[in-house]
C-alpha cells in the first residue's frame, strides 16, 4: 500500500515512520524545504523517544521518503492523510482550520484519480463535511472519500501509542474508505486492537471528548489535591483509592501544576467554543479550563509564599521546563506562566532541563540555564520541581541541601519521598500531602 502524508511536524512525521514500519510506502509531504532536506538527510526536527531509529531504518529500506511537491507524493496513494497543525485561532479559541482547507483543496487539484482523504489533525466537528464540499466544489469530477482517523499520541510515547494504541477510530461514509484504512491498520489485528468504525462527525468528536475528559479528569485531581491540604488528607491515596474502582481507573489522577502540551488546552478551547456555538456548551469543560489556568498562577503564588511573601532578591531554581518529561514540547508548559511570575516579583531564577532547545527561546531573559540539576540549585534559595523528568527522581536530598542557600523545595508533582527530603533538612512541600 501507499499512502502520502501532508505535514511533517509530530503528528504527520510520527504516524509516517509507523505506517512506514507497518510495511507501507509513505511519502511525507511538507511545505518548509529546510525540514524536507533536514530529514532526507537523517536530521529529526523534535525530539521523540525512538523517531530518530524508525525514520532513518525505513527511509534505508525504501519504504519512507520526504518531498515539498504534493502532487509527486500523492500519486499513486491509496490514502492521502491530513497532519498539518491546527493551532488555536488568536483572541477566540477556535482551531484554525487554513492550513487543513488548503491542504485539502492542493490535494483536490493534484489528483489524478480516485483516493482517500483522511484527516489524522484534530480539527473540530463537522470539519470533514466542509472537506467534502471544497473537494466536490475543485474537483467535480473526481471521487474522492473523506474519512476521520484522529490521533491518539501522547508526547514522549507516541511510537508506542501509535503501533499498541487502545483503539483506532475510523470514521466514514463509504466501504472503500473503510477498507483503506481497515487494510492499513492489519497489523493491530495481531494484537486485537479494537477498531471503531463510526460517521465522519463522530469521529471527529471522540478525539476531542476523549482529550477534554482527561482533562477534566487531572483538574479534579488537582482541585482534590487542594482539598486534601486543607482537610488534612493525602491526595495520593485518595487517587488511588478512588482509581481502583474500574469505573474511574488510576491513570490521569496525577496532581500537579495544571496540564499544558499542544492538545489538551488547545482542545478543551476549541471544543468549548464549537458547543457554545452549536447550542450544547459543555460548561464542565468551560469550568476545567478556567480552573486548569488559575492553576499555573497559582503555583507561582505559592513558590513566592514559600519563600516568605516575597521572591525579591531571592534565588529559585526550577528543574524541568518542558509540559512533561521526555519531550522538548514547551507549547502551553506551566513553566511558562511560573518564571514569568518569579521574575517579574524579583527572583533570580535559575533552570535545568534535559531538553532546554526550544525553552531557551521562551524563558524571559536572564533566566539561567544550567547544564545539570544540581548546577541548578548551587545556591538557590528555593527549589521548584516543575517536570518530572527521571534523572530528578534520583536525585540526592543531601546534595540538593548542600548545594542550596536555602531549605525549601517544592515538589509540584510529588516525584520525590517526603520524609527523605525531610530528613535531609529541607523544608519540603508537595502537592495535597501533608
Ligand atoms: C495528550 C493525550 O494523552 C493524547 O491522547 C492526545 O492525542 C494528545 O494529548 P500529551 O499532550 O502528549 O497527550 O500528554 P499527556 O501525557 O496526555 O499529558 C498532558 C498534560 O497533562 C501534561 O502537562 C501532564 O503533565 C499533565 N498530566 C497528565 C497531569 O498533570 N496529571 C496526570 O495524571 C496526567
Amino acid at each position: 500500500m501507499r499512502v502520502a502524508m501532508i505535514g511533517a511536524g509530530y503528528v504527520g512525521l510520527v504516524s509516517g515512520a509507523c505506517f512506514a514500519e507497518f510495511g507501507v510506502d509513505v511519502c511525507v509531504v511538507d511545505t518548509e524545504v529546510s525540514k524536507v532536506e533536514a530529514l532526507r538527510a537523517g536530521r529529526i526536527p523534535i525530539y521523540e523517544p525512538g523517531l530518530d531509529r524508525l525514520v532513518e531504518e525505513n527511509a534505508r529500506d525504501g519504504r519512507l521518503s520526504f518531498t515539498t511537491d504534493l502532487a509527486e507524493a500523492i500519486t499513486g496513494a491509496d490514502a492521502v492523510f491530513l497532519a498539518v497543525g491546527t493551532p488555536s485561532r488568536r483572541g477566540d479559541g477556535h482551531a484554525d482550520l487554513s492550513y487543513v482547507f488548503a491542504a485539502a483543496e492542493q490535494v483536490a487539484r493534484a489528483a489524478k484519480g480516485p483516493l482517500v482523504l483522511v484527516t489524522k489533525s484534530t480539527v473540530p466537528v463537522g470539519t470533514g463535511r466542509k472537506i467534502k464540499e471544497i473537494l466536490r466544489k475543485v474537483r467535480p469530477d473526481l471521487e474522492i472519500d473523506v474519512a476521520s482517523n484522529p490521533e491518539f499520541l501522547r508526547e514522549g510515547n507516541a511510537i508506542g501509542d501509535f503501533m499498541r494504541p487502545d483503539r483506532v477510530v475510523i470514521g466514514a461514509e463509504s466501504e472503500r474508505a473503510f477498507a483503506v484504512l481497515r487494510r492499513l491498520y492489519r497489523p493491530l489485528y495481531l494484537i486485537e486492537t479494537p477498531i471503531v468504525q463510526t460517521g465522519l462527525e463522530t469521529a471527529e468528536l471522540i478525539k476531542y471528548a476523549a482529550n477534554a475528559f482527561l482533562a477534566v479528569k487531572i483538574t479534579f485531581i488537582n482541585q482534590m489535591a487542594d482539598l486534601c491540604e486543607k482537610a488534612g488528607a493525602d491526595v495520593h491515596d485518595v487517587a488511588r483509592g478512588m482509581g481502583l474502582d474500574g469505573r474511574i481507573g488510576r491513570k490521569f489522577l496525577h496532581a500537579g501544576p495544571g496540564y499544558g502540551g499542544s492538545c489538551f488546552p488547545k482542545d478543551t478551547l476549541a471544543l468549548a467554543r464549537t458547543a457554545q456555538e452549536l447550542g450544547a456548551p459543555v460548561t464542565i469543560v468551560e469550568q476545567t479550563i478556567a480552573a486548569n489556568d488559575a492553576r499555573k498562577e497559582a503555583m507561582a503564588a505559592r513558590v513566592i509564599a514559600a519563600l516568605g511573601g516575597a521572591a525579591q532578591g531571592k534565588t529559585v531554581a526550577v528543574l524541568g521546563l518542558t509540559f512533561k518529561p521526555e519531550t522538548d514540547d514547551m507549547r502551553d508548559a506551566p513553566s511558562l506562566v511560573v518564571v514569568p511570575r518569579l521574575a517579574e516579583a524579583g527572583a533570580t531564577i535559575r533552570t535545568y532541563d534535559p531538553q532546554p532547545g526550544h525553552a531557551r527561546q521562551m524563558m524571559p531573559a536572564g533566566v539561567h540555564f544550567a547544564d545539570t540539576a544540581l548546577g541548578a540549585v548551587e545556591g538557590a534559595d528555593a527549589v521548584v520541581l516543575l517536570t518530572e523528568w527521571n534523572e530528578f527522581r534520583a536525585l540526592s536530598p543531601q546534595k540538593i541541601k548542600a548545594a542550596m542557600k536555602g531549605d525549601v523545595v517544592l515538589d509540584l508533582r510529588n516525584a520525590w519521598d517526603p520524609a527523605s527530603f525531610r530528613e535531609a533538612g529541607l523544608t519540603y512541600q508537595s502537592i495535597g500531602r501533608q
